[in-house]
C-alpha cells in the first residue's frame, strides 16, 4: 500500500515541509534563512530556532496547498528528530507532535542522515543494499544502506567535510561563497600540477578521509605567493584551485574504489552507488566517481541537487519506509542533537 506522508525538517538553517506519496514528491517547500545569518558569518542557533518556530507553520500550510491535499489525506507525519541544532529540531518535533495530536495521525521520528541516505531510493529506486557517499559542507561518509534503519558506516572524514575545505579555499583566495562553485569555475583554467597538494590518508588502509591538511596546504601556498610577489595573480588563483580540486577528487575517487571493493565482497544482486550532498555537484569529481563505478561494474547515480541539499521530501520518504517497517513514535518523541546512524 502506498503511504502519503507530510514531512518536516528543521535541523539546520532550512525550514522545510513536503508531501510525498510513494516515490512521488507532491510538494517540497524549503524556506531558507541565509539572510538572517549572513551578517554573522555562520548559522546562529538561537536565530535559527526562532525562525523555524515562526516559519514551520507557513511551510506546512504551503506544502499541503501545493500538493492540493489536506491533513485528512495523510497517512502520517514524519519529522527530523536529530541530529542537528537542538533548538531547530525541537521546534520541528513540537510542531509535528501538535499536528499528530490534533489530527490523530501516526507520527514517526526520522534521523536526518537517514533521510539523506534513503534519497537514492526516492529518486532512482535503488534496491538494498547500495553504497552511498554523502559529501557536503557538513558531512563526508561512506555508508552501505541496507534498510531504512540499517546502515553500515565504512568510513568518513576524521576532521572537516570537503565542502568546508572548498569554502575555506574560496575565502583564502578572495572568491565568492559558497566556495564550491567558484573554486570549480576558477580551476577550469588552471594547472593542477603547479602546486603540490597532499593526498591525505591515502597511505592508510580503509575508507577514512581527512581534509584539514588540504586547507593548511592552501593557506601556506597562498602565503608563500603573497610574501614573494606582494599578492596573487589571476593565474595563481586558477592554479591553486585546480591543484586543490584535483587533490580532493583523487582522495575521494580512491576511497570510493576501496568502499566499492568492500561493498562488492557482499555480492549485492543489483550493485549500485549513489553520491549525494552539495559537493556532488562538482563536475570533475562526478566524472571521476562515475569512472570508478564503471570500472567496478556498479551502477552510478546522483540524485538531483534539490533533493540532495536539506529538504523535507527526504524526511517524508524515509518516514514512509520506517512506518511500513512498523516504526511509530508517540508524544514522548524527543529531539536528539547527536544521533549517529
Ligand atoms: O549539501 P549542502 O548544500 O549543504 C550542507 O552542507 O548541508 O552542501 C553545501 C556545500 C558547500 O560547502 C559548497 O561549497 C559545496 O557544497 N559545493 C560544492 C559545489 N557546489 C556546492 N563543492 C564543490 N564543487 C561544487 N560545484
Ligand atoms: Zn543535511
Amino acid at each position: 500500500m502506498t503511504l502519503t506522508l507530510l514531512g518536516l525538517e528543521s535541523s539546520c538553517d532550512d525550514t522545510a515541509a513536503a508531501v510525498v506519496s510513494g516515490r512521488d514528491v507532491l510538494s517540497s517547500v524549503v524556506l531558507g534563512q541565509n539572510a538572517l545569518h549572513a551578517a554573522y558569518g555562520g548559522v546562529v542557533p538561537e536565530i535559527a530556532a526562532r525562525a523555524h518556530a515562526e516559519k514551520l507553520d507557513i511551510a506546512v500550510t504551503e506544502a499541503l496547498a501545493r500538493a492540493g491535499l489536506g491533513l485528512t489525506d495523510m497517512d502520517g507525519i514524519a519529522v527530523t528528530a536529530g541530529p542537528g541544532l537542538i533548538g531547530g529540531v525541537l521546534a520541528g518535533v513540537m510542531m509535528a507532535k501538535g499536528i499528530a495530536a490534533g489530527s490523530g495521525l501516526p507520527l514517526v521520528g526520522v534521523n536526518h542522515l537517514a533521510g539523506h541516505a534513503l534519497t537514492p531510493r526516492l529518486t532512482d529506486g535503488l534496491a538494498y543494499p547500495y553504497l552511498m557517499l554523502l559529501v557536503s559542507g557538513g558531512h563526508c561518509q561512506f555508508l552501505i544502506v541496507r534498510g531504512p534503519d540499517a546502515f553500515t558506516r565504512l568510513g568518513g572524514t576524521i576532521d572537516d567535510a570537503p565542502g568546508e575545505a572548498f569554502d575555506k579555499t574560496a575565502r583564502l583566495l578572495g572568491l565568492p561563497q559558497p566556495g564550491g562553485p567558484s573554486v570549480e569555475a576558477e580551476a577550469d583554467g588552471g594547472d593542477p600540477e603547479r602546486f603540490a597538494f597532499p593526498r591525505p590518508l591515502l597511505d592508510r588502509p580503509g575508507c577514512d578521509l581527512s581534509f584539514s591538511g588540504l586547507k593548511t596546504a592552501m593557506m601556506r601556498a597562498r602565503d608563500t605567493l603573497v610574501a614573494a610577489q606582494g599578492g596573487l595573480r589571476a593565474q595563481d588563483r586558477r592554479d591553486l584551485c585546480a591543484g586543490f580540486q584535483r587533490a580532493v577528487r583523487d582522495v575521494l575517487a580512491e576511497k570510493t574504489r576501496r568502499a566499492l571493493a568492500l561493498y562488492a565482497a557482499e555480492s549485492p544482486a543489483e550493485p549500485a552507488f549513489a553520491v549525494a550532498g552539495g559537493v556532488a555537484a562538482n563536475g570533475p569529481l562526478r566524472a571521476a566517481l562515475r569512472a570508478v563505478c564503471a570500472a567496478a561494474g556498479t551502477r552510478f547515480t546522483a540524485p538531483p541537487l534539490a533533493l540532495c541539499t536539506d529538504n523535507a521530501a527526504m524526511i517524508a520518504y524515509a518516514g514512509q519506509e520506517l512506518m511500513a517497517a512498523g516504526h511509530r513514535a508517540d508524544m514522548r518523541l524527543s529531539a536528539r542533537p547527536r544521533w549517529p546512524l
